[in-house]
Parts: C-alpha cells; sequence; structure tokens
C-alpha cells in the first residue's frame, strides 16, 4: 500500500513539473503521456472507433487479411511481447493467428489495465502463459530472465511509433531489438503519409471526441495540480507540420487570458498555443530506413489496397 501511495506521488511530482517546465517553454509543450488518464484512456478507446480514424479498423483488416504469412514468419511457439498492450483486439488477432503461442508478455505502465488484458488472454486461450509487466515501455527496462529468450516477437501496433520523435523512435527499435536478442523477430504498425485533409479528419472529427480527448489534459492539470484552465477559453487544433512529416494536436488560447498553476501564473495570448502531441507518417521507405539503422532487417511489409498503413515484420540482424 505504501508503495502504491509513494508511486501515486511520484507521478504527480512527474506530472506537475513537466507542466510547469512545458507551459514556460517558448513554444508551450506537455508530453503526451500525461494525456492517458482514465478519462483519456476511455475517449482514446472511442476515439478508435470513429469513422475518421482510420488505422485502427485498416490494420486489423491487415492483421487478419495476412494471417498465414504473419504465422509463418513467427514460427511456432512465438513469444509474445507487446509493449502498451492495448484493449487487446489486435492480440487476439495475433494469438489465434500463432501457431501453438508458448507465451505472451503485455508490457504496460497501467497496472490494472494490464491484469485486465492478462486475465482475459489466459481465459480466451487457456494453454497460452502470460506474464505481465507493469512498466513505462518508453523508459530502458529488460525483460525479465524467466523468458525463455528464443523465439521472442516483438510486437509493437497501432503507430504508437509515430507518437516519437526519431531519436525516440530510433531507441526504441533498437531496445526491441535487444529485448528479441539474435534471431529474434518484430511486428510493428506504422500509419503511412496520405493526403492531408484525411490525415487532418482523422484528428480533428466532426463529433468533437479528439477535441474532448486534448481538452481533457487541461480538466486533469486542473484537477490534479490546482489549475484554473477555463476549457471554453481553449479550442482543440490538428495541424500538417510539413518539416516533421506529422499532424500535431495543439489548444489553443482563444483570448489573451492569464491562468494560474500550482500557484504559477502563465500569460497566454490571443491564438498562442499548446502543443500536446505530434503523430508522425511515414512512407515504407522512411520507416524501412529507421528499421534498418536500429539493427533490423525487413522482412515483410503488408499494407492495405489503398495504401493508408503498413504492418511491418522485422528480422533481428
Ligand atoms: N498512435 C496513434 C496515432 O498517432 C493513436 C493516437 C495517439 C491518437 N494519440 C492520439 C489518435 C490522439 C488520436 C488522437 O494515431
Amino acid at each position: 500500500m505504501l508503495e502504491f501511495v509513494d508511486a501515486k506521488t511520484r507521478q504527480r511530482d512527474a506530472f506537475r513539473t513537466d507542466v510547469l517546465t512545458g507551459l514556460a517553454r517558448p513554444q508551450r509543450t506537455l508530453p503526451a503521456r500525461w494525456l492517458y488518464d482514465d478519462r483519456g484512456c476511455e475517449l482514446f478507446e472511442a476515439i478508435t472507433q470513429l469513422d475518421e480514424y482510420y488505422p485502427t479498423r485498416t490494420e486489423t483488416a491487415i492483421l487478419s487479411d495476412n494471417a498465414r504469412q504473419i504465422a509463418n514468419l513467427c514460427g511456432r511457439g512465438a513469444i509474445l511481447l507487446e509493449y502498451g498492450a492495448g484493449a487487446g483486439v489486435k492480440t487476439e488477432i495475433v494469438l489465434g493467428t500463432l501457431e501453438a503461442p508458448a507465451l505472451y508478455v503485455p508490457i504496460d505502465i497501467a497496472a490494472d489495465f494490464l491484469e485486465q488484458t492478462a486475465t482475459r488472454m489466459r481465459d480466451r486461450f487457456p494453454r497460452l502463459h502470460v506474464h505481465p509487466i507493469a512498466t513505462d515501455f518508453t523508459s530502458d527496462f529488460d525483460i525479465p530472465a524467466h523468458v525463455p529468450a528464443k523465439h521472442r516477437v516483438a510486437f509493437f501496433p497501432g503507430s504508437t511509433i509515430g507518437n516519437l520523435d526519431t531519436a525516440e523512435a530510433l531507441a526504441f527499435l533498437q531496445r526491441m531489438r535487444r529485448h528479441v536478442g539474435p534471431g529474434g523477430l518484430a511486428m510493428i504498425g506504422a500509419d503511412l503519409k496520405k493526403y492531408i485533409p484525411t490525415l487532418i479528419a482523422a484528428y480533428d472529427d466532426r463529433d468533437g471526441v479528439t477535441a474532448e480527448f486534448n481538452l481533457n489534459l487541461l480538466a486533469r492539470i486542473n484537477r490534479e495540480l490546482s489549475g484554473n484552465f477555463a476549457l471554453a477559453r481553449f479550442a482543440h487544433e490538428a495541424r500538417w507540420n510539413e518539416a516533421e512529416s506529422a499532424i500535431e494536436m495543439h489548444l489553443v488560447s482563444l483570448a489573451e487570458q492569464n491562468v494560474t498553476v500550482a500557484g504559477h501564473s502563465f500569460a497566454f495570448n490571443d491564438g498562442e498555443t499548446i502543443h500536446t502531441e505530434s503523430s508522425r507518417k511515414y512512407s515504407i521507405d522512411s520507416f524501412s530506413e529507421l528499421a534498418i539503422e536500429s539493427g533490423w532487417q525487413v522482412s515483410a511489409t503488408w499494407t492495405d489496397a489503398d495504401q493508408r498503413f503498413a504492418l511491418f515484420g522485422l528480422s533481428a540482424v
């Protein structure tokens, strides 16, 4: 219990530091991971169901449509390491596709959510062993020694790799390479660059769910850090940054205004923004280059007919 309290306090302190530092920068920026409190996770799941948000259903279809090839690449008795275990729909498809998978290792910082996923997979696949690891998958960590070294397959769907900048993505790909060891594999989903209005719509839906998701960060700051953001005086904006090949989510100040957070005051100009997340869009080539630079070889590239999304099968060199 004490440990739990400590973890909560540490988390609150980290949030406070990130917000106070981020709001003081010339381009105010808040790290995207703080978007995911309970309400944020709920809204995020709702986003993945939206008409405009094509990545989830496209990637799911790619996994189903290429089930046999995926099973062939992974081989018998695979050990699936999943980074950021989500609602588990894609995981079920992959585990259902593989030939006698031996072990499923979901890795996620949300410990309660992780246990739920583990229980569901045990029920769904009674012969599968499940060893959850409760840790922040973006930090540097090791896979525990009781996980057998052979047949490891790193699974990183959802284009979460796109939420990392280039240096972070390289470090992450290298870490996955280290985790699976020689002869190991990875399956990574990445959203592809396309017609800009299609991209913008995916991050600015007509029902305003993504807007609520983004604005929820200000509500969280108000609640957890004694902030006084007036949510009606900020607006969600999704914009395309060509130089970064990324969609950026911002919160735009709709007036000249002062905001207080944890006793610190911040003066906003009318139209000034807080950058809350980036979602990089790759090409098959740009992603392959990144993978090769990180010690992988591209063994398979699966896409949908419209080349909206790509799933990469990588082998450790
Ligand atoms: N990684 C996915 C993406 O960039 C999902 C995602 C992360 C997302 N943050 C989001 C989707 C914010 C919509 C809004 O697309």
